[in-house]
């Protein structure tokens, strides 16, 4: 039997089918807006937005440093990008599905500041996973979205206990109420 993958023709990734198709719905509400996506990979999550993006005349901004997370995973990310061209393989995969995203290869922090203060619909982060980053990540993204704006991401689980507590900590020091689903994603409006 040929895996998930194979049969999606999906780049390697921690992205699933359900997962994608809600961020591919959501993206698409953003209509001709700005979409960042932040912490790309090989950009699995990305090939469910970016022809939306593409199709819809919005701005798709992809934010990745490609040096891997500074949680749990740390190690396994360096051993990877070691043996592997891991943003080369991002563009592949771009070029595959006929999508040219803007790219960021940046620290996410510092890709935050280049954006205006309410200019983005929908930002989607997905790197590093331990407290800090996650909390970090928000704090830095939310004043990006525009009132009424999107802020979601990847990846509620057991492993990764980091991004529950850092959307928790954002949302309850600012009185927000934040959603989970489907999957291992979480969203919260602006
Ligand atoms: C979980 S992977 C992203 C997976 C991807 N969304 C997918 O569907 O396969 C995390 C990514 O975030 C990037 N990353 C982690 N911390 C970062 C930071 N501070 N700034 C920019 N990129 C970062 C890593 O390089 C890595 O590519």
């Amino acid at each position: 039997m040929r895996s998930l993958d194979t049969q999606l023709d999906l780049p390697q990734g921690w992205f699933l089918p359900e997962e994608g198709r809600w961020y591919a719905a959501r993206a698409a509400e953003a209509g001709a807006g700005v979409v960042v996506e932040v912490g790309c990979w090989k950009g699995r999550s990305t090939s469910f937005v970016a022809p939306v993006c593409r199709d819809n005349g919005a701005a798709l901004w992809c934010v990745d440093s490609w040096r891997g997370s500074r949680d749990a995973y740390a190690e396994d990310y360096a051993r990877l990008l070691a043996e592997e061209d891991v943003r080369a393989a991002f563009e592949r995969n771009m070029a595959a599905i006929g999508c040219a995203p803007t790219v960021l290869a940046m620290d996410s922090l510092a890709a935050a500041r280049s954006f205006a203060s309410g200019s983005v619909d929908l930002v989607f982060i997905d790197a590093s996973h331990d407290e800090e980053s996650v909390l970090a990540n928000l704090e830095a993204w939310a004043p990006a979205l525009r009132p009424g704006g999107l802020l979601a991401g990847h990846d509620l689980s057991e492993k990764t206990p980091g991004v529950e507590r850092g959307v928790e900590r954002f949302c309850s020091a600012r009185g927000l109420n934040w959603r989970r689903g489907p999957a291992r994603l979480w969203h919260l409006q602006s």
